[in-house]
């Protein structure tokens, strides 16, 4: 039975709870927000989820530095976590944390259901122990002489010279970077989910669901090299201890995915029943994940085939996109580029960067670049000079000489017209991804409004008539034109879109309210939306975030 109202789960990378938000992180979520409130705007039920990604060691290690417990930490790291994603109009329907009951619980089933299948395996490894911080290593912890090209310094996972992949126990002479020491080879035993042993549902599972081109081809390379995955860690490890395993957890990346599940079951409660709607396996509800290029094998690999043998439904699309540069590099704190969100908050409005970040996102995964000045000429132009503009210059007439109320206007319009033409495609656009095209779409159609009202020169016609029929309906069709456009814009700019409500004197718009006609509606007396952003608001933003 084809359903009219589609039923969508979408969820966001879950932010390492070690430290704050940067615009990098904002990028993703202000991605999904857009997608998520877009779906919603169309009447389809969509529900985001969210959560912080609150165990592994770098998070136990910031616990230690700051003396506070790891739980301690996380939570503090929650609030800002939190505070800083509303502050970017982020609306999610739920945002939990790994480190909560319900993904244990979901954490532990789906590891036992793998486990009855024979998914687990056992394995005796080999790895370096640092003898003074009694703990093992992990790759990012040791560094040592690289064994294939001889460079030095080089982490415990590859080499950055020679590109050279190996194990930490292969480096030369190596180090703990926890405490300058050298390290022993130690035995111990670790679990591995048996991910080699999947090659072809991981193929199948990919080459049937939404996964970017670029994506794909990096699916396609991995695949034919897919090693069975270390899904355990010993103690000391802040995370869940694995049943029956004393001393043995689940490494981080095993349960972070899963908090997806855990986020979803937080929100639902005691709605079983809607739980199992989207995440049984014969679900005909849609589930994506956006996510960074960074962690597309997370996704697209072990976490498909960790649902699929634990009788869970499987996601029917990974959305990847790329890194936030700034000005053409990466974020530097010595710069002042590395810019977190909170600084960004202090001086700035968050539309602005979310209409900016709108018209650099494509459905790809290439990097993306804030470039400063651009920022400030291209939201000043857009935003201010091409969208409110077009209501400061109408009302400002329907006010004071057609006491608010809007004249006739015919349905068959020109610029009704080509609104409904545009609709279309910002339509897919938006379905796409591919905000870049949605946003030029929409601009294109706030020039010609421009143009229809400078063509007509309302404020001559004024001058010659009062009661000018001429002057009334450009302005009219002016505002109408407005009000379709703050429809198209509404799931970038939020705020800008309650307030556009508020002048228009209207309420709970949607897409269906591209059609509704404005013929004799009265209006609200209007007062500024937004005022430019001046350079030293960026400049100031620079400056604290100098280190
Ligand atoms: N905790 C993991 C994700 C677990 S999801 C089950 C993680 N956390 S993170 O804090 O490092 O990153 C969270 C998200 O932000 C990731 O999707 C990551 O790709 C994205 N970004 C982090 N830095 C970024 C930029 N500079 N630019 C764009 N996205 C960035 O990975
Ligand atoms: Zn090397």
């Amino acid at each position: 039975m084809p359903k009219d109202k589609r039923e969508i789960l979408v969820t966001s990378a879950l932010p390492y709870a070690n430290g704050e938000l940067h615009l990098g992180h904002m990028l993703e979520q202000i991605q999904t927000d857009i997608w998520v409130r877009y779906q919603k705007l169309i009447g389809n039920e969509c529900t985001y989820v969210c959560a912080d990604d609150a165990h592994g060691t770098p998070i136990m290690l910031r616990a230690e530095e700051l003396g506070i417990d790891p739980e301690s930490l996380i939570s503090d790291v929650y609030d800002n976590h939190l505070r800083d994603s509303k502050g970017f109009l982020i609306d999610h329907d739920n945002y939990h944390s790994t480190h909560s009951d319900e993904n244990k619980y979901f954490s532990e089933l789906i590891f036992e259901r793998c486990k009855e299948k024979g998914y687990i395996l056992e394995k005796e490894i080999d790895q370096l122990f640092d003898i003074e911080k009694q703990i093992f290593l992990s790759d990012r912890y040791v560094k040592g002489i690289c064994p294939s090209c001889r460079a030095k310094d080089q982490y415990g996972d590859n080499c950055e010279v020679c590109g050279k992949t190996y194990l930490a126990t292969d480096l030369i002479d190596p180090i703990s970077t926890l405490s300058d020491t050298i390290p022993e080879v130690k035995k111990s035993l670790h679990l591995f989910f048996a991910l080699s042993q999947l090659n072809n549902e991981a193929k199948s599972w990919f080459k049937s669901s939404k996964v970017q081109k670029q994506a794909l081809n990096k699916l396609n390379e991995w695949i034919d090299d897919l090693r069975d995955w270390d899904i355990s860690r010993d103690a000391p490890y802040f995370g869940f201890e694995i049943p029956n395993y004393p001393n043995k957890y689940f490494y981080v990346w095993l349960d972070a995915p899963i908090g997806y599940l855990a986020s979803h079951k937080n929100f639902l409660s005691e709605d079983t029943e809607e739980f199992s709607k989207y995440w049984n396996e014969d679900t005909t509800t849609e589930l994506y994940h956006f996510i960074g290029k960074d962690i597309i094998y997370f996704h697209a690999l072990f976490f498909p085939a960790l649902l699929l043998k634990a009788n869970f439904r499987q996601p029917t699309g990974v959305f990847a996109h790329g890194f936030l540069t700034i000005d053409g590099e990466k974020m530097s704190k010595s710069k002042g580029t590395f810019i977190l969100a909170d600084t960004y908050l202090k001086h700035l409005d968050p539309q602005f960067i979310r209409y900016y970040f709108s018209t650099k996102l494509t459905e790809g995964i290439e990097d993306i670049d804030l470039n400063l000045e651009d920022f400030i000429q291209k939201t000043n132009s857009d935003l201010v000079g091409k969208y409110i503009n077009l209501a400061s210059r109408s009302s400002n007439f329907i006010t004071k000489y057609f006491n608010g109320r809007l004249s006739e206007i015919d349905e068959n319009h020109e610029l009704l017209q080509l609104s409904r033409k545009a609709s279309e495609k910002i339509f897919i656009h938006y379905e796409n991804r591919e905000f870049s095209k949605a946003t030029k779409e929409i601009m294109l159609l706030a020039d010609k409004t421009n143009q229809y009202f400078d063509n007509n020169k309302p404020w001559e016609e004024i001058k010659k008539d009062n009661n000018s029929l001429l002057a009334h309906e450009v302005c009219s069709v002016t505002l109408l034109m407005f009000k379709n456009i703050s429809i198209f814009l509404s799931p970038i700019l939020p705020n800008i879109f309650k307030e556009s409500q508020g002048f228009l004197n209207l309420k709970n718009l949607s897409w269906a309210d591209l059609d509704l006609d404005l013929s004799g509606h009265t209006i609200n007396e209007y007062s500024p939306l937004i005022t430019r952003i001046e350079k030293e608001s960026i400049s100031r933003i620079i400056e604290d975030s100098k280190e």
